[in-house]
């Protein structure tokens, strides 16, 4: 169904100015698609001066010859009734109009004359206006229209030496918005164009190389596809280039309540103070209505009109001194340990690539949070118990790829927002932490309960807050599990957290637990770690996000088990203690900037292990397809206890791994291996011409292609 050709038979289109450039594409491409086409153009110069039919009569011909339906027009859009009325005479209807005819007349912002500001608006925005007004009680009445707005990336960003154009490609922009809500219900959409084309309006804007290679052939498919009646897109704005199609987006910042109290006015010192939180663009808002938009500005009305929940605002600032010491023994107290060689990195300050844990970036947050008072005064008029806190939920992200392993970064903490769930109130902190040279390096949330803070008449939940993630229902890809030891946390109690829930007995008891308990961030970060290991090749400079919830504590001496599921660079784990069968880390992923999966044969368990080597091979036809210089396809029958368990295809020639048979060709050669032993072969440990001696690896086809295929394994000298 979906290889369907998109016809337009029986539909009929304006395509304006289409005697030239991309017009004339898109009338082409119409027309050979079955649309009966008329074909408008003014036939003048650049600048709009003067007409001529050679230009329309042109392409009608071109069309004609093909067996095409068109007919020509040569009104200017300024009178776009006519031009519709051109499709009635001649074709009784019209169903797609394409506002494309366009002029220049760039000068300078002092220079440009009323005549010039006045052509530019007249043919690109009311040619436009007029065209479609007329089109629309058609449009309306079969219940059915497509519109085009061509407008340009000078609107959108601006030109130099374009302010009257910029300021017509703009406002199409405005008008489709609109004419787009109004069309809705009759099935009438309206998109945007912006188009970057080799044209008479381009050549001597575009550099020559880069010209030749912008056909407007390229775009016509994009605007013929927004044409098409299967097409749902209304109100968008779709750029086009070179074979390429983006869609565009107005974002803003998540913004900022200037003011405390709902009596209070605002004054300027209030919005300089504001102002880099109120122009703070790192997590940008995509608003689908002018309704979402007086929704959120209402919302945040209200949360300042409810007193109890109004946020102190309050930004502290703390600074943490980073020393390859407090790296070296943070990893040591998250279990990292030099029996697994890729650990180096994190224990050895002259090791190559030496670098924190991803994990060891929530610290300076925390020791931020810990000494400033923005827990203790996020509830106004409420005192918080501090021995009634728990961790619920940490988010962190990292924005470089390279962190420092020493000097100083500061972090700066603020209450995001409180929330009322009845049993005990949330507060959402967030961190930001900078660099000595003032990038910011970090984000993290930090969302604590109190326990019995709650019923205080807030709301409940807040779009502020990032949430966990439910693991998929399916087995793991993945399980990774390593026994704490008895002295876990007191290890991890030095890298900042000193709290003596975590090594007192009788202070445990006092919370209610029968032995001291291990901290939620360093269950956290064996879990990261763990991860990290077995789909990232231990590269912390692959990490970006992660999120996690504690559900529920972990002793010191316990095994934690993180099982692991893999979508895409999304990887989502969860936490279990083996002893209890429990779930301590719910909800949780790590996001990752590229995967490289890696397999620990002692603590991974998966239905088929060779399947993460499959991950592995296709991972590196992707990082280097060069090296892949075998014109063959190969099959990979996996055995396990000699019945057939899955098989593979490795297509060298469309390099591409998938599960399954080929779905292209025949395989030049099938393997057929026990998932152990092709994972002893993929890792190094068994010798592929032994294995095939004594029987183990059974090879049908061309043999020797299996020699060649090594190179694809290179991921296995890390396995
Ligand atoms: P073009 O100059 O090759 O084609 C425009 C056509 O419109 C010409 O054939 C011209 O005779 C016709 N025309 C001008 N005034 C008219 C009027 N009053 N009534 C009827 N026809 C009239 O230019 P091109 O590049 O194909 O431009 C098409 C549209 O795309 C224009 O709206 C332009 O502003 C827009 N655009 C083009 C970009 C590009 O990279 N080529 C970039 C951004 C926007």
């Amino acid at each position: 169904m979906l290889d369907k050709k998109l016809r337009f038979d029986g539909r009929v289109a304006v395509v304006t100015g289409s005697g030239a450039g991309l017009g004339r594409a898109y009338a082409l491409l119409l027309a050979d698609r079955g649309c009966s086409v008329v074909v408008n153009d003014l036939g003048g110069a650049r600048d709009g001066q003067g007409k001529s039919h050679v230009a329309a009569d042109a392409v009608v011909n071109e069309i004609r010859a093909k067996g095409g339906k068109a007919v020509s027009d040569y009104h200017s859009v300024e009178e776009g009734d006519k031009i519709i009325q051109t499709a009635l005479d001649n074709f009784g209807r019209i169903d797609i109009v394409i506002n494309n005819a366009g002029i220049l007349r760039d000068r300078s912002f002092a220079r440009i004359s009323n005549s010039d500001w006045d052509a530019i608006q007249a043919v690109h925005l009311k040619g436009s206006f007029v065209t479609t007004q007329a089109a629309w009680p058609h449009f309306r009445k079969q219940k059915f229209g497509r519109v085009i707005m061509t407008s340009s990336a000078s609107g959108l960003y601006g030109n130099f030496g374009q302010a009257n154009y910029s300021a017509a490609k703009m406002a199409l922009v405005g008008l489709s918005n609109t004419v787009a809500i109004e069309g809705q219900k009759s099935n009438i959409h309206c998109n945007v164009i912006v188009p970057t084309a080799a044209s008479r309006l381009t050549e001597d804007i575009l550099p020559p190389d880069i010209y030749e290679q912008l056909k407007p052939e390229l775009i016509a498919p994009v605007v013929a596809w927004l044409c098409h009646e299967s097409c749902t897109d209304n109100g968008s704005v779709i750029g086009s280039a070179a074979g390429w199609a983006a869609k565009y987006q107005l974002v803003r910042s998540p913004g900022k309540v200037l003011r405390k109290h709902i009596s209070d006015g605002v004054t300027p010192e209030d919005v300089r103070d504001a102002w880099e939180k109120v122009t703070d663009m790192s997590s940008p808002v995509h608003l689908d209505s002018i309704q979402e938009e007086t929704g959120s500005i209402m919302q945040s009305l209200e949360e300042l009109k409810d007193k109890k929940t109004a946020i102190v605002e309050s930004e502290e600032e703390g600074v943490f001194e980073v020393k390859d010491k407090d790296l070296i023994l943070y990893a040591l107290a998250v279990g990292a340990s030099i029996t697994e060689e890729s650990n180096f990195r994190y224990l050895y300050e002259n090791a190559e690539n030496f670098s924190a844990l991803p994990t060891f970036w929530i610290l300076p947050g925390q020791a931020a949070v810990g000494q400033s008072g923005v827990i203790a005064g996020a509830i106004p008029g409420k005192e918080i118990d501090f021995s009634k806190l728990l961790h619920g939920e940490q988010y962190l992200e990292l924005y470089k790829r390279e962190n420092p392993t020493s000097g100083n970064v500061t972090s700066k903490c603020s209450v995001a927002d409180v929330l009322d769930k009845g049993s005990g109130a949330v507060i959402l902190v967030d961190v930001d932490t900078f660099d000595e040279t003032g990038e910011k390096i970090a984000y993290a949330q930090m969302t604590v309960f109190i326990v019995g803070a709650g019923k205080f008449g807030g709301k409940r939940t807040s779009h502020k807050a990032i949430a966990p993630v439910d693991v998929p229902s399916r087995k793991p890809d993945a399980e990774m599990s390593e026994k704490t030891s008895l002295n876990q946390a007191v290890v991890y109690r030095l890298c900042g957290d000193r709290n003596p829930l975590h090594i007192d007995p009788s202070f445990a008891a006092m919370g209610g637990f029968n032995k001291p308990i291990l901290h939620g961030l360093c269950s956290l970060g064996f879990s990261v770690r763990h991860v990290l290991m077995t789909f990232a090749g231990n590269d912390s400079s692959l990490f970006k996000a992660f999120k996690a919830r504690f559900a529920k504590p972990v002793y010191p001496g316990q095994t934690l088990k993180t099982s692991m599921w893999r979508n895409g660079s999304r990887i989502h784990f969860q936490t279990s203690v083996t002893e209890t069968n429990s779930i301590v880390i719910a909800g949780a992923y790590v996001d990752l900037h590229d995967v490289r999966p890696t397999v620990h044969m002692r603590n991974v368990s998966s239905d088929l292990m060779s399947e993460i080597i499959f991950d592995g091979i296709k991972a590196q036809m992707e990082a280097e397809p060069d090296k892949v210089k075998i014109d063959a396809i190969f099959v990979f029958n996996i055995t396990k206890g000699g019945k057939a368990a899955g098989s593979w295809t490795v297509d060298c020639k469309k390099k591409d791994v998938y599960k399954g048979e080929p779905k292209d060709g025949k395989a030049n050669c099938t393997v057929t291996v026990e998932d152990a032993d092709w994972v002893d072969i993929a890792m190094g440990k068994a010798n592929p011409q032994i294995a095939f001696m004594k029987g183990k690896l059974k090879v049908k086809g061309n043999i020797m292609l299996l020699q060649k295929f090594r190179v694809l394994m290179k991921v296995e000298s890390k396995l």
